[in-house]
């Protein structure tokens, strides 16, 4: 009888027998059996857990409860948040897992959605809705290409992107991290980016681990149905719809899939009347078995245990339902006692386990994880300044709405040019959340990137008079400048906390304007935002009208375009409504009251 949950003998005592799933000539499937073969059932199980790491109570955790991956959760960050300062943190765990009996090394996942932007100093590229306006699968795939790079050389080798929402409210405070409302630009958008983290490294290892989310529908909840008491929309119920799961929801991920997506993570949304996470027809019979998914299922957040009553139960069905490694913000040994308990009382089958496991360790033997260990193989990324290619990106993304009596571009030789506006100078506003901290940050503290007011003074030609005011307040002599640029918007926000029933301008930015109309000739106004904003009262007085998205560190790509120096080339990648009596809007294009969008999707305008 055991005298304890685990196996009678302490797991230091049990030798190898083989060490074949450290040979890099045999096959992933067999190393994954033969290390399968040799794990006890705590072992196996430490696997299933992925930890925050603020969590970890003491480093020895690690190897004693031999856990299988680690997490950054939104903005927790090393003391010294630095590439240097990642890398000594990220291998210090690695040792620590290294102590235990088999050493199978650490997954370490971050949210490097938009560029590794947690790190201060890094090259923060426009967010998806950005990307997803330029439509560009080779660009998209050669971002994420340099954010694996960075990634990996700060010892970060799991990304929980790319992000194949469909959001079809823009109430919901999550519409920027995804592509499109359309599912098919979010498919090849979503394989571009997958292709461009795992594909980058040596030719038979996955470079960075990619984890396309969130499974599935999240993009759909209806407004007021969230289940978290802070949010409205967030975290709310996605209507049961058989026929929008096959034609809308689960595209994306058979396309992520094919790409060679070794991992998902589900969503903390509701489908029907059931969270997600307990829905075993959606995580194991629709994705592991129709669609043939054989990598593994993250649990987003505190997605099993949130608003449960038993949290032992919460575990055992999820993970029932398909759910191969559980996100624990909080408490992991008691996750690692209810599985071994359920295990012994038969509620957890051997048979689901050994699956769980070995889904993840495929992953990890894919990702070359034990072989960097081995060979001891010093990874040759670097942390690099991307600045170039994201101000590219940033040119690309933006979308030319409104152009009357061709105010654009701005002409070299225009002699005064007066800026305004919340977003004109502030490369916290332009980054977004996800950025340095979840939430973001507002300002311009971090050390690197270029507002777009700095973009435009460097651009403007010699004999150009450029003038800031942020509340659009400049002396009102008799005459008036030419033109005005008033470059407004939001402020960041992550998740259910950028929920908003009125995604509008700002009374201090529609004050900007107006101030910039009085006294300019003409005025071009640039939105830097999360989401289209309702402005169907106000457009009407605005000569030009671009939206910017949220462009990242390098805002002088907004410059490059208004001066011309390169065309616009971005399309709407959703539509833009009139109201809010509008909303949802079906991925057809249909609004919730039969009226006409502002803007519909892929509108944009060019230059003659
Ligand atoms: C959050 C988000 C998810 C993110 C995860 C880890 O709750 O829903 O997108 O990857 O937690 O930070």
């Amino acid at each position: 009888m055991f005298t304890s949950l685990f196996d009678a003998k302490p797991v230091t005592q049990v030798p190898l027998q083989t060490t074949l799933y450290r040979d890099t000539k045999q096959s992933i499937d067999a190393r994954v059996q033969d290390l399968l073969s040799q794990m006890t059932l705590k072992e196996k199980i430490g696997q299933m857990a992925l930890v925050e790491k603020n969590s970890i109570r003491e480093p020895d955790d690690i190897a004693r409860y031999h856990l299988g991956g680690l997490l950054s959760g939104a903005g927790a960050k090393p003391e010294e948040n630095t590439p240097q300062g990642w890398k000594d943190m990220i291998d210090g765990y690695q040792e620590r897992a290294s102590q235990s009996r088999l050493g199978i090394p650490l997954l370490y996942g971050a949210d490097a959605i938009h560029g590794h932007a947690l790190v201060e100093g890094a090259t923060v590229f426009p967010h998806a809705i950005g990307l997803g306006a330029t439509n560009n699968p080779g660009l998209v795939k050669t971002i994420a290409y340099a954010t694996a790079q960075d990634m990996k050389a700060t010892g970060v080798n799991w990304n929980f992107s790319p992000n194949l929402d469909v959001p079809q409210d823009i109430r919901w405070g999550r519409v920027y991290e995804a592509f499109s409302d359309d599912p098919e630009r979010v498919s090849v958008l979503g394989a571009a980016y997958l292709r461009g983290l795992q594909d980058g490294g040596s030719a038979n290892n996955v470079f960075v681990l990619a984890t396309p989310k969130h499974y599935l529908g999240l993009g759909s909840m209806v407004w007021g149905t969230s289940k978290n008491k802070n949010y409205q929309i967030d975290q709310g119920v996605t209507p049961d719809n058989a026929e929008l799961l096959q034609s809308v929801y689960l595209p994306p991920f058979k396309e992520a899939v094919d790409a060679g997506a070794l991992s998902i993570m589900v969503g903390l949304n509701t489908w029907g009347d059931e969270r997600i996470i307990f829905q075993k027809d959606l995580l194991t019979t629709a994705l592991k078995e129709d669609v043939g998914f054989k990598g593994f299922l993250v649990s987003d957040w505190y997605g099993v245990h949130e608003g449960q009553r038993h949290k032992f139960w919460a575990t055992v069905r999820a993970i029932n339902a398909g759910v191969d490694m559980v996100m624990l913000p909080f408490d992991y040994e008691e996750f690692v006692s209810h599985v071994t308990w359920a295990n012994r009382l038969g509620l957890i089958s051997d048979e689901r386990i050994d699956d769980a496991v070995g889904r993840i360790l495929y992953a990890k033997f894919s990702l070359g994880l034990f072989d960097e260990v081995t060979e001891n193989k010093t990874n040759s990324a670097s942390f690099t300044n991307h600045a170039a290619l994201a101000q590219d990106a940033v040119a690309q993304s933006l979308v030319l709405l409104k152009n009357e009596s061709s105010v654009l571009p701005i002409s070299q030789t225009i002699s005064h040019v007066r800026v305004a506006g919340s977003s004109a100078d502030n490369v916290g506003r332009q980054m977004g959340a996800w950025s340095i901290e979840w939430q973001g940050v507002d300002g311009n503290w971090v050390p690197n990137g270029t507002s777009i007011l700095e973009g435009i003074k460097e651009k403007a030609g010699p004999q150009t008079v450029v003038e800031y005011s942020e509340t659009g307040d400049f002396p009102q002599g008799d005459k008036k400048a030419p033109l005005g640029i008033a470059v407004v918007g939001e402020s960041p926000y992550a998740e259910g906390w950028g929920d908003t029933m009125h995604p509008i301008l700002s009374d201090a930015d529609r004050e900007a304007i107006k101030r910039l109309q009085s006294s300019c000739d003409k005025v071009v106004v640039v939105i830097v935002s999360g989401r289209p904003l309702l402005i169907e009262n106000e457009v009407t007085s605005f000569d030009g009208l671009v939206a910017a998205w949220l462009p990242g560190t390098e805002g002088g790509g907004v410059a490059d375009v208004l001066f011309g120096s390169k065309p616009f080339t971005g399309t709407l990648p959703l539509p833009w409504p009139r109201r809010t009596e509008q909303l949802p809007i079906t991925t057809e294009g249909v609004t919730s009251d039969g009226t006409p969008v502002l803007f519909p999707r892929s509108f944009g305008l060019q230059y003659e």
